[in-house]
């Protein structure tokens, strides 16, 4: 057996005692129950719980054929998508590759450089990233559920536009991969109509839960990632959150937790990395929890902080502002790299009691001193130790988070998988930029 994901909530007994954990188990088991059943509401949004293990071979296949050939004709693939059609996918490229990945050489790196664009309304951004592309030979994967998402259809148009001037139309269109609605959309439409190869986002997953389909697959496995590890890792997490009792289940107790102290008072859940390559897993994990749980007017709102980096710009809140707060840390066991601090001589910079040590004993020693002084200013606090920084472990921690997630709405009575509000911005913009009702 692989080395598995720990959830640990030692860090919440003083504001938890193990009486009112027990008293609120059948609470938490009998959210897990509707959402296994799938009684609870968006039941027609469960795709993502069998994906693991279920998901379409074939589609597999074409993926890494697909990634494949990405590789041979590329130097640059352009991801262009947004929400859970952008956010999976860079979360996953920046946990299991190099930090500066798209700046190393062509000897360090030989799969394609991965560039995300369609997450926001930049001009700045666009025409910066055009820049960067220069005359490079490059491909598109445009990922949009709906198909008719403005940032990301605005972007597609744009770099479609460079695609077909630098190698003609036809030529073109087989370097576009659109991940979209197997039928309905703009994009499915424009797809078919221009012969690009397709891949699907089934209909029963939403945006933040799609990274394991097309939507994520594709981008990681051209970054040369093992999709079949990342698969893995959640398959065995499924099985553990899905048959574990409640005092050895990480997802319910995740969600118990977090709903104990909501009704106690608590606004706003910090979710903490001290490892600078997890920012985009905190960002992923935000959309999460945020559309999933931000609803009637109630649920903890999602934050998050990179540490120690953050600890000089927010600590002096986290350790003494309103007292609203629980964090949970994700703690990577063993860095994927290491660093020694050397011996000096002099020892004018007084570091010399830090000789030899590594820079990850020292980031240990600033994440315990750290989880000690908030806990003693206050917060609650959870961890999540990940044994390393691979495709298992981070397939782990993605389910881990859904599992938790549907059992947590579910406790707190809304629906889990739905975005109503998501809406509203939308149909102001419209209605400034004039788009002609349909
Ligand atoms: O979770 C969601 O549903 C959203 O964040 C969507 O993923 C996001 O709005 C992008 O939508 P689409 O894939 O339709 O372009």
């Amino acid at each position: 057996m692989k080395e598995q994901i720990q959830f640990v909530d030692e860090g919440v007994r003083d504001w938890i005692s193990d009486e009112e954990f027990k008293n609120f188990q059948a609470t938490a088991e009998a959210a897990k129950e509707r959402l296994m059943k799938r009684e609870g509401a968006g039941n027609d949004f469960l795709g993502w719980m069998d994906l693991p293990e279920q998901y379409d071979r074939d589609e597999l296949r074409r993926i890494k054929e697909a990634a494949r050939k990405i590789q041979n004709d590329s130097r640059v693939l352009l991801v262009i998508g947004i929400g859970g059609s952008y956010l999976g996918a860079r979360a996953a490229i920046e946990f299991l590759h190099h930090s500066f990945y798209n700046s190393l050489s062509d000897d360090e790196r030989t799969t394609p450089k991965i560039y995300f664009c369609g997450n926001s309304n930049s001009s700045k951004y666009l025409a910066d990233l055009m820049d960067i592309l220069g005359d490079q030979d490059f491909s598109i994967n445009v990922i949009s559920k709906s198909g008719t998402t403005t940032e990301s259809a605005v972007a597609f148009r744009i770099f479609k536009k460079k695609l077909e001037e630098k190698y003609g139309k036809e030529e073109a269109a087989k370097r576009v991969y659109a991940t979209t609605d197997r039928q309905r959309g703009a994009l499915k439409k424009m797809a078919d109509k221009e012969g690009y190869t397709c891949f699907v986002i089934p209909d029963d997953v939403g945006g933040r839960y799609s990274v394991l389909t097309a939507v994520g697959l594709l981008p990681i496995a051209v970054s040369g990632a093992d999709v079949d590890a990342l698969l893995e890792g959640a398959a065995d997490m499924r099985r553990q959150v899905m048959e574990a009792s409640y005092e050895e289940n990480p997802s319910v107790r995740y969600a118990a937790c977090r709903n104990i102290l909501l009704r106690k008072g608590k606004a706003v859940e910090v979710l903490a990395n001290y490892e600078t390559s997890l920012h985009y897993v905190s960002e992923w994990w935000k959309q999460l929890y945020g559309e999933s749980e931000g609803k009637n007017q109630r649920g903890l709102f999602p934050a998050a902080v990179d540490l120690t980096t953050d600890l000089h710009s927010m600590g002096q809140y986290m350790q003494d502002g309103a007292r609203i707060l629980i964090e949970t840390v994700m703690n990577v066991e063993e860095s994927p790299r290491t660093v020694e601090i050397p011996a000096e001589e002099e020892d004018l910079d007084g570091l010399n009691y830090l000789a030899h040590k590594t820079v990850d004993f020292v980031n240990k020693a600033a994440m315990e001193g750290t989880i000690a002084a908030h806990e003693e200013g206050g917060v609650p606090i959870m961890r999540i130790d990940l044994p390393r920084q691979d495709e298992y472990t981070l397939g782990q921690l993605f389910y881990f988070f859904w599992f938790a997630c549907g059992v947590s709405g579910y406790i707190g009575a809304i629906n889990p998988f739905d975005q109503p509000g998501v809406e509203s911005y939308k149909r102001n913009m419209f209605a400034i930029l004039g788009k002609p009702q349909k």
